[in-house]
């Protein structure tokens, strides 16, 4: 996906940039119900298991060392090697019951450690986490194995346990790399530290190593950015996920109270940021996969998006398709057959229900057909940019315009604005409807009103 820059108007940013989901899931996590699953869950998991495919496991490590003020994952800062134990005891547990729900030995394809900062682990932490997988469930040879690292806390030599243990991708948080920026957002992290754990990675023979930017911090102008990218460039990662700030102070306290928003970029500069991120990423090599992802041509990621091999999950873009993921952990995502289900988001709930061998999930939801058909389709639309029309038609058996009537004519409006192309064929975004993705979705979603008063970023 490339973009025309030009044609992108200070108006069409004005009118879009709106609080908008990012649908990693449809329907979003705030319109799942809230409650005590834990019966659905045991069921789902108990169907799961007569489904013989592989699956993706996903175990959140919530621990931190220090408080990055703009942080919006669910984290837990300490220097409590007791809570760490306790925790792990917790996941061990969590992870026994969930493959005894199963009812089999099943095969796994995909592992992601996700944080918080799973390399805040120490070498025997690592080892008897991974040694808890291997115990109850069977990971294929050729399995996935990734994980997420701060390169302020990952040694060289957790590099090489990491790989010894079957990791061969792996995140580096980097954000950004002007001091006076790290300084406001309280992540002090030197351009060495990043070169070393990328270089280490690379000579160990990790692959597909991706850095997460974040544009739109405060104090972050055009041209402080272009020289975090200039440096980033020079290391040239395979994979680049560069997000907008989500900067959302009625939800984390941390926002509220440690970042002043007379210091964040402007809209109009943060655009402009954005807009010139994409014009250095094409003209370094990258290819724009869809929101917020960049990859080198000869990556998997950017070959799955020319191959239209691409899709979308709770992790963002992955080439694996339709597989079940569980997620284990305080807060984790379980996302498989037609439900969704959330984890408590409260470390010391968590820790007490996993230990005494209770799973309940506070949040969850069963999706209908109509949930259904729209998530495929908002999928679709995220990670090709286009829909064909005739092709849901068949699919859903339905009549599209008249299924999605009032969506129609919104796309309509979004057409005279030059966002996207519609024939009774397909529907397709045009070069600059791309950086405008999660809007165009929107119409899609039926349950955006209930959402309303919901937590979501802005869309750019
Ligand atoms: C779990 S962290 C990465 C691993 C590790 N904890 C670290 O910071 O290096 C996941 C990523 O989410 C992104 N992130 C966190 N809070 C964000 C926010 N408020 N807006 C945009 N991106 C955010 C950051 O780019 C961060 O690297
Ligand atoms: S950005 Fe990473 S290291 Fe910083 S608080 Fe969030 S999860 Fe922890």
């Amino acid at each position: 996906m490339t973009t025309d820059l030009l044609a992108v108007t200070p108006e069409i940013i004005q009118r879009y940039n709106r609080p908008g989901p990012r649908y990693t899931s449809y329907p979003t996590v705030p319109v799942w119900s809230e409650g005590y699953f834990s019966e659905d869950y045991a069921a789902c998991l108990q169907k799961e298991g007569l489904n013989e495919k592989p699956i993706s496991l996903y175990l959140h490590i919530p621990f931190c060392r220090q408080l990055c003020t703009f942080c919006g994952c669910n984290k837990n800062i300490t220097n409590n090697q007791d809570i760490v134990e306790r925790y792990l005891d917790a996941l061990d547990q969590e992870i026994a019951g969930v493959a005894k729900l199963l009812g089999v030995r099943k095969k796994i394809a995909q592992v992601h450690f996700g944080g918080g900062t799973p390399t805040y682990l120490n070498h025997s932490q690592l080892r008897r986490v991974v040694e808890m997988i291997h115990s109850c469930f069977d990971v294929q040879e050729d399995g996935e194995w990734a994980l997420e690292a701060d390169p302020r806390v990952t040694t060289n030599k957790q590099l090489e346990l990491l790989y010894e243990l079957g990791f061969r991708r792996i995140s580096f948080g980097v954000q950004d790399l002007d001091p006076a920026i790290q300084q406001a957002i309280n992540r002090n992290q030197t351009v060495e530290q990043s070169w070393r754990t990328l270089e280490t990675a690379r000579n160990l023979g990790y692959k597909s190593i991706n850095m997460d930017l974040i544009y739109g911090l405060p104090l972050q102008t055009r041209q402080s950015f272009r020289k975090t990218l200039e440096e980033v460039y020079k290391m040239r990662p395979d994979r680049l996920a560069i997000y907008s700030f989500a900067y959302l102070p009625g939800m984390f306290k941390t926002h509220k109270r440690a970042i002043r928003e007379k210091d964040l970029p402007s809209p109009e500069e943060k655009i402009a940021i954005y807009l010139e991120t994409i014009r250095f990423l094409d003209e370094a090599g990258y290819v724009m996969i869809g929101m917020d992802h960049y990859a080198l041509p000869t990556d998997e990621l950017a070959l799955a998006a020319k191959n239209r091999t691409l899709h979308r999950n709770f992790m963002g873009y992955t080439t694996l398709h339709n597989m079940a993921q569980i997620g284990v952990g305080v807060s984790a995502i379980s996302d498989f057959g037609d439900s969704y289900w959330q984890n408590t988001k409260e470390i010391d709930q968590y820790m007490n229900e996993a230990t005494e061998k209770k799973l309940i999930p506070r949040k969850g939801m069963i999706l209908d057909e109509e949930d259904l058909l729209r998530r495929d389709l908002i999928e679709t639309l995220m990670c090709h940019g286009e829909i064909s029309i005739t092709d849901f038609e068949t699919r859903y058996k339905i009549i599209f315009q008249d299924h999605f009537s009032q969506a129609w004519k919104k796309l309509e409006q979004f057409k005279q604005e030059g966002l996207v192309k519609l024939s009774l064929e397909k529907i397709e975004l045009t070069p600059v409807g791309i950086l405008f993705t999660r809007n165009l979705a929107m119409p899609f979603d039926r349950y955006l009103e209930e959402s309303a008063n919901q937590h979501f970023s802005k869309t750019v």
